[in-house]
């Protein structure tokens, strides 16, 4: 029986216009962002370069809300303290680059923020089996990351109900289950319906003209 969750929005700054990130971090959070998605990139785990702690700290005062940081970089471990100390809320972290994965989610904790893990679309759901007490949040990439505006991956809506299945099995339901990629108002309903509660949108919030509007549609009001 599919239960009915409260679906937050978070808004992936990537899609923003950089000149004036201060004011579409205030802007989106007025216009009722339930989150604040980073989208750091270190040109090797994904090509680009994006955003660093510096800039997380710039923009922090601009939101109420919670920011919830998506590290796609290869070495983590390195920057947590860093992103924490800049006003993280929620990091999260690649499996496919964390070796040690569960002592890394647990350092995330110990420094006062919410840990996240992140898959690609073709990481197996399995290695959640292994870290359930040491997570906050899991994040399932329905594109392969380093880019804003790509195509949703269908492949991921199994694996979606996968994890959903698993968190429930192991007496997890408060664990958010997150969607980054390819998010828009037809893409939504199917996502949600496979068990996801947190829907990261960069084009479909950014790229529109009507940022209330945009948020509340993809929460399907
Ligand atoms: C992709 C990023 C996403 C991206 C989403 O690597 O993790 O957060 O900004 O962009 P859209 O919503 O445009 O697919
Ligand atoms: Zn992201």
């Amino acid at each position: 029986m599919p239960r009915s969750r409260a679906i937050r929005i978070a808004p992936s700054i990537l899609a923003a216009d950089f000149a004036r990130l201060g004011d579409a971090v205030r802007d989106v959070s007025a216009a009722g962002a339930d989150l604040i998605h980073v989208d750091v990139m270190d040109g090797h785990f994904v090509p680009p370069i994006t955003i660093g702690p510096a800039v997380v700290k710039a923009v922090r005062p601009f939101s109420p809300q919670p920011f919830d940081v998506h590290l796609m970089v290869t070495r983590p471990d390195d920057h947590l303290e860093a992103f924490i100390d800049a006003g993280a809320d929620i990091v999260t972290v690649h499996a496919e680059v964390c070796p040690h994965l569960e002592r890394t989610l647990r350092r995330i904790r110990s420094l006062g923020a919410k840990a996240g893990v992140s898959l690609n679309p073709h990481t197996p759901e399995d290695v959640l089996r292994y870290v359930l007490d040491a997570v906050d949040l899991v994040l399932v990439m329905s594109v392969n990351p380093g880019f804003g505006g790509q195509k949703f991956v269908p492949a991921v809506l199994p694996k979606i109900r996968a994890i959903r299945a698993l968190l429930d099995a192991a007496g997890r339901e408060d664990v958010a289950v997150e969607v980054d990629g390819g998010v828009n108002l037809e893409t939504a309903p199917h996502i949600v319906a496979a068990g996801a509660d947190m829907l990261v949108a960069g084009t479909a919030v950014f790229g529109q003209a009507d940022w209330r509007a945009a948020i509340s549609g993809l929460r399907g009001e």
